[in-house]
């Protein structure tokens, strides 16, 4: 199979997410609220990736509606400058930074620019994601690696670097600190022709609770939130099947996320299933 395979695939399953990979180099501070500056009031601080469309940036309104000041990354910087433009017109105080969720340099220099920012992490939101569908008997290795690096190997090593000023934050607020991981619905039961998808989410999904048991009592939680089919770019080659309007809401998910910020450090939730009403038993 070639690589022009893969962008099919890519576009049957992830929609048009690729076309800003070159462009992830470049750091882009852009948008800043009007409240940008007053860094001293030291508002609770969130870190999202792929926050430029979809569920991302739903959750990005939602956390800033909540008072959370934002790091919002995604690859390609011109629709992650307009996602930041339009939350700091609300209000929200908010940088954006390109980077690649796959590449732990980029990840790294992400998470620098958040702390150099901000000073704290509250919410980690490890959103970005991707998914070719193909049958395992068709699936080459090579897309099994794609998956892999993004899904698994980033989400690892943005969760493994953020971890000490996740605690440092949560030492010093009584609510902790959460990490908000969007797995799948897929990552909990099989739906054919998603192999090599869902095995990488249910790694996400098998990571928040080891995160859960190893970091419970310095106040870091995680939960990895596991959708049925959402309506966004990524899953509109679904839409023979299920109409847009019969899928899960971008903002249902944005909720959940929030609502996670609002508890106790002494609640943990590591797994959050959302079916899809009328899904039938699986709910997908
Ligand atoms: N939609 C669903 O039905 C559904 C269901 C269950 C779970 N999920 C999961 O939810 C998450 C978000 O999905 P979505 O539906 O909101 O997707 P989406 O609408 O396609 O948005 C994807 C976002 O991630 C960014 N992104 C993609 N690849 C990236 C990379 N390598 N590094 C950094 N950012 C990257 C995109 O921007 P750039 O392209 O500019 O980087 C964009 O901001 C994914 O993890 C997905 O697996 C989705």
């Amino acid at each position: 199979m070639t690589s022009h395979d893969d962008a099919t695939a890519a576009a049957a399953f992830a929609g048009p997410g690729g076309s800003g990979a070159a462009a992830a180099g470049s750091e882009t501070e852009t948008a800043a609220g009007p409240a940008a500056a007053a860094v001293g009031a030291s508002p609770r601080a969130a870190l999202i990736t792929g926050g430029s469309r979809g569920i991302g940036l739903e959750i990005a309104r939602a956390l800033a509606a909540d008072g959370f000041a934002l790091t919002l990354s995604a690859r390609s910087p011109e629709p992650l400058e307009a996602a930041a433009a339009e939350l700091a017109a609300t209000g929200a105080q908010v940088i954006a930074v390109a980077a690649d969720a796959s590449e732990p340099d980029d990840l790294d220099r992400l998470l620098a620019a958040h702390e150099q920012r901000w000073g704290r992490l509250d919410a980690l939101v490890m959103n970005a994601g991707m998914g070719h569908g193909s049958l395992i008997a068709e699936t080459p290795l090579r897309r099994v690696d794609k998956h892999y690096t993004l899904n698994v190997r980033g989400t690892f090593a943005l969760l493994s670097s953020a971890l000490p000023l996740l605690r440092e934050t949560a030492a010093s607020d009584p609510r902790g600190a959460r990490v908000i991981a969007l797995a799948s619905l897929a990552g909990l039961m099989a739906e054919p022709g998603l192999a090599a998808y869902s095995a990488t989410k249910a790694a996400v999904v098998s990571l928040c609770e080891a995160l859960c048991a190893e970091e419970g009592a310095n106040g870091v939680s995680a939960t990895a939130i596991c959708p049925g089919y959402v309506d966004t770019d990524m899953a509109a080659w679904k839409h023979d099947e299920i109409p847009a309007s019969e899928m899960i809401k971008a903002a249902d998910v944005a909720e959940l996320a929030v609502s996670l910020t609002r508890l106790s450090r002494n609640a943990a939730v590591p797994v959050l299933a959302v079916h899809r009403a009328g899904g039938g038993l699986r709910g997908a």
